[in-house]
């Protein structure tokens, strides 16, 4: 499955924001790829939440089940060949308001193994009965079929159960015919609807969610991934429709229903052999763009008939030919299927799905509008766009056998997604952004020691339950940074030449991790490569134990050791290792200026003579940040590299002085070095003009905002950080040419809005006027608005601040006319930043309303407004108040009580709120409900914010006020 934002997407591009207030913690964990589903699983959000279950760590393994249909596995007695399958989705409701599909199915399988017992998944299909049995059993090739001896629904395991009268015999195929009715519901999950208006028309869509579990509420199948088969798909849709699957249509013909009902029926080529998880069939009244009839695969591109005429769609067809052809280089095999179609969804869960040959987005993952949209939001589809297409090999072609590999697929796909986006946006640097958006960030839930590994066993992933918690960034994000650091240690030619052969070898069938680390050890032998172990021993080190090492390096003896890193040294490693925490570590390293090889670390300790340094030189370890570590040094060798980074900080790469600051931050806040070393190493900043290390900087001051913004060490902070921010704002007034120009760079369009919310936040001289003036000429011409989308976040926020009333009803009618959901999104964000009360409460009760916020918006907004300082009270009051209330009515769905508590209470650092906690605790200790582990987690982590100032609040408040007084 594609990314999915575990927040909504204006949160992530928040991140970047400090506009009045800080957004995120020092653990930028925004964003985390998961689905839907899994949004109601809260992510630990600081160190010292500890409590968070997550894959691995199963302990409520169902009590030992008695009979096979009570197994969450299917027996391996049967093995499908083809289904053939219709489906008509109703697009409008039935008399008792219900929308609903029909279908029949017929599946071919082979008996392997001589069994009386059909297993079969199927869930909330509703069955014709046929003299009393849900199905028709016939033989194929003459034989008789056994007779049927009693069938029934298995509700807690989705089986349709049918008991035979006599054994099927081994070898022989037999056809299962199946008439069903399930609801086409709002669910987001098998065969559902989506609905939008058009020109004040409701509009209602059918399309597919089958992954992990759902093709099984669609028609009956053997719904896991090792059961490929050839599916032959008919849909009957309603004229001014159009019906899209995996393969090619034929041509559609009229039919005639009983009732005398004309409609289409379009059938489809059979599709490749291929797992029940990649189907998909859709049912619009769509426009579409399309490539080049004459090349030889079709590419089309199908939204909204009004986003495709705006040519909202233009820029994935662009985009998607090159990529694909990177990747038919990459993999060296052709792409797979005759034709590749991608369509943007009004309702979907997750970003986007990779079903094979007809791509599912949410509309911001596919669609761009260069008049609307950021350069975040473009980012966001080519590299959405190029996960989908690596998975159509990685994946589809080739599948893991069962969800315990997930990480494989997910990862792979993650990283080579910066691959091919850097290949179709070669200007980006997006190999370089992967540190950002995946590494540092995913390297910060891995350090708690509620983390679990990679890999799974087979055996704990059994219900659908477990298999949605797999979802999520340790299995995309630390997925990708392994396979990276792989990648580099082996290169990525002959990473590529192994994945080849194992893609060769594997096609159209199922595989475990293994068989592509024995491919890619081939290809290592076959280079002459020397590695210290086989590929697997090294890799077994970071996929089968959770966390990474600090790695502590002395510079005076060459000593070098590594240990588990924990952001809470408090904290309690429950899970035992078989490898006690320690790792293969590939070591790469710069001496003043001059790349070395690479060093292996295998043990606890080593010394290696080469890593030693001479009076006036510097080291600094892990080259772009290559190894999935965090690194320490002695004291004099940090002090060589502060010094560096003051006086000429391009001698070291781009990517280590990012990773310098976020390791220097994590390690003091795991007690291993100094605050006061972690906030030096951000003085060079004032010379310093790329994107990465001031994101980082952000992502790490954000926790001393959140944490000082209310106390008398918040002004020496915001005059350190004016005085840092301001070279790098005029910077970028002389590159647009006094703000008239976007500047060229991808990474400076970024740090363009660092500068400016930077700026605003601390008081630069001309900032708040530069975005106030721009909001008044909106607000004088609302038709018009003339704000780069890039900076519009930042300029909202910052103009509302600085605003009263008019601006911010202005602000709210915005909103309420919003046609494109990334704009309302930031609108929504932006009327969280004034600094009125009465502005805030009144807005925390339109949250409320679903007339005026949508439901699904409603934790979003409270929680924005508490991320600024003069709301989280309000909003703490709020949701105190109307605990009842919210309990009752957003208990649903998208609805999560714990982003809310957490949200809401991040800031806490206090005995008072220490004690309101309790207390809230105690007086809802009934209706807590998915919040309750959140609480304990606000519980924690406000004790643990209590310490942290306890032991920093003065000296950090002593080095802000000697940085500003001029004295070093
Ligand atoms: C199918 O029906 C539509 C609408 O009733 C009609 O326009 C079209 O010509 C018909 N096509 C065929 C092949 O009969
Ligand atoms: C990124 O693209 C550029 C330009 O095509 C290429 O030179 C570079 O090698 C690519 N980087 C990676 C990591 O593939
Ligand atoms: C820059 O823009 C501001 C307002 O937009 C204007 O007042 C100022 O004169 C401009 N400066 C230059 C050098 O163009
Ligand atoms: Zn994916």
């Amino acid at each position: 499955m594609g990314k999915g934002f575990f927040i909504s997407k204006v949160v992530a591009v928040v991140c970047v924001v400090v506009a009045i207030s800080a957004v995120a913690t020092i653990i930028a964990l925004s964003v985390v790829y998961a689905q839907e589903k899994s949004k109601n699983q809260e992510t630990p959000a600081t160190a010292t939440t500890g409590t968070t279950a997550g894959p691995g760590t199963q302990t409520t393994t169902p009590s030992t089940p008695k009979e096979p249909w009570q197994h969450y596995r299917l027996p391996d007695s049967l093995s499908p060949i083809s289904y053939n399958v219709t489906l008509w989705p109703r697009l409008t409701p039935n008399p008792d308001g219900l929308y609903i599909f029909s279908g029949y199915s017929t599946v071919l399988f082979t008996c392997v193994n001589e069994t009386d017992l059909i297993l079969i998944h199927s869930n909330k299909l509703n069955f014709t009965m046929f003299d009393g049995y849900h199905a028709q059993l016939k033989a194929v090739d003459g034989a008789s079929a056994p007779q049927l001896k009693k069938s029934w629904l298995e509700v807690p395991t989705q089986y349709l159960v049918i008991q035979l009268s006599s054994p099927m015999q081994a070898g022989s195929t037999y056809e299962l015919f199946t008439e069903f009715v399930g609801e086409l519901a709002d669910d987001l999950g098998g065969f559902y609807r989506s609905e939008y208006y058009e020109d004040g028309v409701r509009k209602i869509l059918a399309t597919t969610q089958m992954q992990p579990t759902d093709a099984r509420k669609a028609f009956p199948c053997f719904d896991e991934p090792a059961m490929k088969a050839v599916f032959h798909m008919t849909l009957i849709h309603p004229h001014g429709t159009v019906a899209l699957s995996n393969s090619m249509n034929y041509e559609p013909i009229n039919i005639t229903t009983p009732d005398g009902l004309n409609l289409i029926q379009t059938s489809f080529g059979p599709t490749e052999i291929m797992s029940t998880y990649l189907l998909a069939f859709v049912v619009c009244d769509f426009g579409f763009i399309q490539s080049d009839l004459g090349a030889e695969v079709l590419i089309r591109i199908w939204a909204r008939r009004k986003a495709i005429d705006e040519g909202q769609g233009a820029y994935a067809l662009e985009k998607t030919g090159p990529i694909l052809s990177f990747f038919e280089k990459y993999y060296k095999i052709p792409y797979p299927l005759k034709k590749s179609d991608q369509i943007a969804l009004p309702d979907f869960s997750a970003g986007a799905m990779e079903n094979w040959g007809l791509i599912t987005y949410r509309e911001t993952a596919l669609l761009y509008n260069p008049a609307v949209s950021s350069n975040g939001d473009k980012e966001w589809v080519a590299t959405v766009i190029s996960h989908e297409l690596a998975h159509m090999w990685f994946g589809n072609l080739v599948t893991t056998r069962w969800w315990n590999d997930l990480w494989l697929n997910e990862g792979f796909a993650t990283y080579v997604s910066y691959l091919g986006a850097n290949y179709t946006e070669p200007d980006w640097n997006m190999s370089d952004l992967i540190v950002l958006n995946e590494i540092i960030g995913v390297m910060a839930v891995d350090a708690l020691a509620s983390s679990h590994p990679l890999s799974s066993k087979e055996a704990d992933v059994m219900r659908p339950e477990d298999i949605n918690a797999l979802f999520d960034s340790i299995t995309y994000s630390k997925g990708a940074a392994v396979l990276r650091m792989l990648s580099s240690f082996i290169t990525e030619e002959v990473f590529s030449n192994g994945l080849s052969m194992y893609l060769e070898e594997f096609k159209y069938k199922n595989t475990v991790y293994q068989d592509l680390w024995k491919n890619l050890q081939t290809a290592v032998d076959n280079a002459g490569i020397q590695l210290p172990h086989s590929v697997e021993v090294i890799m077994n080190r970071w996929i089968l134990q959770m966390g990474f090492p600090v790695v502590t390096i002395d510079t005076s003896t060459g000593k070098i050791s590594q240990k588990h890193f924990l952001l809470n040294p408090d904290s309690v490693v429950d899970v035992p290792s078989e490898f006690n925490y320690e790792w293969f570590v590939p070591i790469t390293w710069i001496k003043t200026g001059a790349a070395k090889d690479q060093y292996w670390l295998l043990t606890k300790e080593a010394t290696n003579p080469d890593m030693t340094i001479g009076a006036s030189e510097w080291l600094i370890a892990n080259i772009d940040m290559k190894g999935f570590y965090r690194v320490n040094y002695d004291s004099e060798n940090w002090d060589r590299i502060l010094t560096k980074l003051s006086t000429q900080h391009q001698a070291i790469p781009v990517i280590n002085r990012a990773q310098i600051i976020d390791d220097a931050f994590n390690l003091a806040r795991a007690k291993i070095v100094s605050t006061t070393l972690a906030l030096s190493t951000t003085r060079f900043l004032n010379a310093e003009l790329e994107y990465m290390p001031w994101q980082t900087a952000t992502r790490n001051l954000d926790y001393f905002v959140l944490m000082f913004d209310r106390s008398e060490v918040y002004g020496p902070m915001q005059g350190y950080i004016n005085k840092k921010v301001t070279p790098l704002f005029k910077h970028f007034k002389d590159l647009t040419a006094n703000w008239t120009k976007i500047p060229e760079k991808h990474t400076d369009q970024y740090n363009q809005v660092n500068a400016l919310s930077w700026g605003c936040s601390t008081g630069v001289e001309g900032c708040k006027e530069l975005t106030t003036a721009w909001f008044k000429e909106w607000m004088d011409n609302p038709d018009n608005n003339k704000i780069s989308p890039n900076l519009r976040t930042t300029v909202y926020c910052s103009a509302i601040a600085e605003g009263g009333v008019v601006e911010w009803d202005f602000a709210w009618g915005m909103y309420r006319n919003a046609t494109i959901a990334s704009e309302a999104e930031k609108l929504l964000y932006a009327l969280s930043c004034t600094k009125q009360p009465w502005l805030l409460n009144r807005y925390l009760e339109y949250c409320l309303v679903p007339e005026m916020i949508r439901k699904q918006d409603a934790t979003f907004t409270i929680n924005y407004i508490a991320g600024n300082p003069i709301g989280q009270p309000l909003a703490w009051d709020f949701i105190r108040a109307n605990w009842d209330h919210i309990f009752n009515n957003y208990g649903g769905g998208s609805m999560s009580f714990g982003r809310l508590i957490n949200g809401v209470t991040k800031r806490f650092s206090s005995e008072f709120e220490y004690k309101q906690l309790l207390q809230f605790k105690e007086d809802n200790i009934n209706q807590l409900g998915s919040a309750a582990s959140s609480l304990e987690q606000a519980l924690e982590r406000t004790k643990a914010n209590m310490d942290w100032l306890a032991l920093n609040k003065k000296l950090v408040f002593d080095w802000f006020t000697n940085e500003i007084s001029g004295t070093v």
